[in-house]
């Protein structure tokens, strides 16, 4: 069985888009070696993807509590921060969630259309965001339990724009649709560790009007260590090679860079 199959069939992995399985396994193969190429894909495909949920949550069982949640007229809002708070990148952002959008649409003007990469469970921020009903959300990530789970979670609570989240790749896509704002929220740093230059050129492959780019400023475990100057650093090297304007808004758990972009 060769390597990316083997992985596939992995009960951890599963879950995961297989496009991504096997562009992780060839990059391994290159780098490392056969030989060595099934552990580090494994390392890789962890930390991009697992490393975010101290430990996999149920989702079934979560999906099941936020509609005995809603059935018991529970508030929509807390019963949707319980799910949030299973992934560590939306978690972090439970306590700037009333300012987040707000603050970064004061720079970009409320968005008629919006593309999340690698939303995570962050599309169920939408109930913060206060868009127009007519606003086209689209979001996709490669964790296809995850985007069901989503997509079932819509149909419960039925918000004003419904999210389409979808299964795909940001490093294997080429064509992105048009949208005022694109969000890619603690996401260049996983896409650069994929591969150098992933982020950037993820970025500059968006047809939007602005993208907005974050940063943790803590480490998975609760650390600071630099984080923030670190990746202030990392960002701004990037924009000034690619000459990028953009705006930073520091909030307490998120590092966000609004780029004005015209591309
Ligand atoms: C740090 S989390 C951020 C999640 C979300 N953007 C947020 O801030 O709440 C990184 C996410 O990127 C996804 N991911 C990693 N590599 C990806 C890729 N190449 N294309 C699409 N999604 C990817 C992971 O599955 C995970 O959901």
């Amino acid at each position: 069985m060769n390597i990316a199959k083997k992985i596939e069939e992995s009960r951890k992995y599963k879950p995961l888009y297989k496009g991504t399985i096997e562009r992780i396994v060839d990059n391994a193969v290159t780098k490392y070696g056969e030989k060595n190429a099934e552990k580090e894909a494994r390392n890789m495909l962890h930390q991009i993807w697992d490393a975010y949920y101290g430990i996999r949550p149920n989702l079934k069982k979560a999906l099941t509590r936020l509609k005995g949640d809603l059935k018991e007229g529970k508030n929509e809002k807390e019963a949707i921060k319980k799910i949030l708070a299973l992934h560590s990148s939306t978690n972090e952002r439970l306590e700037v969630l009333d300012r987040f959008y707000k603050d970064i649409f004061e720079i970009t003007g409320v968005p008629n259309s919006i593309i999340d990469c690698a939303c995570g469970l962050n599309p169920l921020t939408v109930f913060w965001m206060n868009l127009p009903k007519e606003t086209i959300y689209q979001a996709f990530d490669i964790d296809e339990e995850e985007v069901s789970f989503l997509k079932k979670a819509f149909t419960v609570l039925k918000p004003i724009p419904v999210p389409k989240v979808q299964v795909g790749d940001v490093i294997n896509k080429n064509e992105f649709p048009k949208a005022d704002v694109a969000l890619f929220l603690k996401t260049y740093p996983v896409l650069e560790m994929q591969e150098k230059g992933a982020g950037i050129t993820a970025i500059e492959k968006q047809k939007c009007k602005y993208a907005v780019v974050s940063f943790p400023t803590k480490t998975i475990s609760g650390k600071e260590k630099g984080m923030t100057d670190f990746y202030t650093k990392q960002f701004e090297i990037a924009a000034q090679s690619k000459k990028w304007e953009y705006k930073k808004l520091h909030f307490p758990t998120e590092l966000v860079f609004v780029i004005l972009w015209s591309g």
